[in-house]
């Protein structure tokens, strides 16, 4: 039996169901924010990411050459991807632009339960605004958008100046280096390379950075940063509208481009993959020929979101099986249609079955079986049988759909 490839999953009805539930509770979320949707294509020229992306999503690619013999690859994440379209289509819209996506993103790493090799993200770039109040928009956006789906979190605010601070003496390759092994939560790759690279001095204040539980207990350690007070500001603004985070200044993030305010959230019931959304401020357009514009973004693991949630009943509308004799066929097509523009559910047999055979499958298939035979085509009505209680009553088509209707939003 062929199989699906490794770390890609199907994903059946009831499952699709959930999803595009959770899916519209995020999208609903951006738009009360003023975050409109955008899309880009799922494959993309190799150098986009391979600008700034950061070495790990590199190495994660699926790359290929197309007839053309150009370098392409499907799309890792999101984000740079935007930022190409904004250079490309947006340069002249009016500031800030607040853009939002939901999209299939590819990275070729080992599965395991909430790491796929093809997973969904749900995201927003706000392009233009270089100010702490854009900072925490962004931030106070993906606390909301994740409640607006049920998951539970914990919010981590950090900002990249004091580890930069820390790390000012080294070579950015050696700082990239380190800030991986941060970001990985690795502490035993984090101490090799730090013995490796004569750096041993850095452990305790790299480690004290993410235990700090106030703003100024970072500068105690980091000195102090020109960048203080906006992160200051930002967090006195989430403290205002009493956002629910941690100060959180052991955060590195994987991939190259941020250059301020950084933010993690991991879901309380996951393992290992627990991280639920990544995100910070950013520069790329100047990098895909654009201005130097300052943005702030997110992105959710909608995959990881759905397996934090678990499965849950669906309230789906009644369903409607119309059951029929040979020779009242032309009046069930009309009848299931007329349940179809009042936005009901209605399925027909196909297979030829008889009476006795359609209604077994509509008691498994549907709540309500709407039979017609001889007798309902001549008087123009529909026997209505409610398929859980057994009831059943001869009505007017009309009526029979006002019942069912009845039974739940469609
Ligand atoms: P990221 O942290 O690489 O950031 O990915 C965002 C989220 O995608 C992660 O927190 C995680 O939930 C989910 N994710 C990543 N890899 C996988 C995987 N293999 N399987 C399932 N879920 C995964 C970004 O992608 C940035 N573009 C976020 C951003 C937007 N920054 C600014 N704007």
């Amino acid at each position: 039996m062929l199989q699906k490839p490794r770390g890609t999953r199907d994903f059946l009805p009831d499952e699709m169901e959930r999803r595009r539930l959770i899916e519209r509770r995020m999208r609903e979320a951006a738009r009360r924010w003023g975050y409109r949707e955008v899309c880009t294509p799922d494959f993309e020229n190799l150098e986009l990411f391979t600008m700034k992306s950061g070495e790990g999503i590199i190495g994660e690619m699926y790359v290929f050459e197309d007839k053309g013999g150009r370098q392409l690859t499907l799309r890792p994440e999101v984000t740079a991807a935007v930022l190409r379209m904004y250079v490309n289509e947006g340069k002249v819209l009016p500031k800030p632009i607040r853009w939002c996506y939901f999209a299939d993103c590819f990275r070729y790493e080992r599965p395991q339960k909430g790491r796929y090799r093809q997973f969904w993200q749900f995201g927003v770039e706000l392009i233009g605004a270089d100010t702490p109040s854009a900072d925490a928009e962004v931030i106070m956006l993906a606390d909301d958008t994740l409640r607006s789906t049920g998951v539970t979190f914990d919010l981590h605010v950090g900002h990249l100046a004091p580890m930069k601070h820390l790390l000012a003496d080294l070579a950015p390759g050696d700082q990239r280096a380190i800030m991986a092994y941060l970001d990985k939560h690795d502490p035993k790759g984090l101490e090799a390379a730090l013995v490796e690279k004569n750096l041993t001095h850095l452990a305790e204040p790299l480690a004290a950075l993410g235990e700090c539980r106030t703003v100024s207990e970072v500068f105690e350690i980091a000195g102090d940063v020109p960048e203080r007070a906006r992160i200051e500001e930002t967090f006195a603004l989430l403290d205002a509208q009493e956002i629910d985070y941690r100060p959180d200044f052991g955060i590195a993030r994987g991939l190259d481009y941020y250059t301020g305010m950084v933010f993690e959230g991991f879901a309380k019931n996951l393992g290992a993959e627990n991280q639920i959304v990544g995100g910070g401020a950013y520069r790329l357009a100047h990098l895909f020929g654009g201005d130097d514009v300052a943005s702030c973004g997110f992105a959710i693991g909608f995959d990881r979101v759905m397996v934090s949630i678990g499965e849950f009943e669906l309230a789906h509308g009644p369903v409607v099986g119309v059951v029929f004799t040979p020779d009242a066929r032309a009046r069930a097509l009309e009848v299931a249609r007329a349940f179809r523009e009042a936005g009901i559910r209605a399925e027909a047999d196909l297979m030829g079955r008889g009476m006795g055979a359609q209604l077994a499958h509509a008691a498994k298939t549907a709540d309500f079986a709407a039979v017609l035979g001889k007798r309902e085509v001549e008087a123009g009505t529909v026997t209505l049988k409610d398929l859980h209680s057994g009831e059943q009553q001869e009505r007017s088509l009309e009526e029979a759909i006002a019942e069912v209707a009845r039974h739940g939003a469609c």
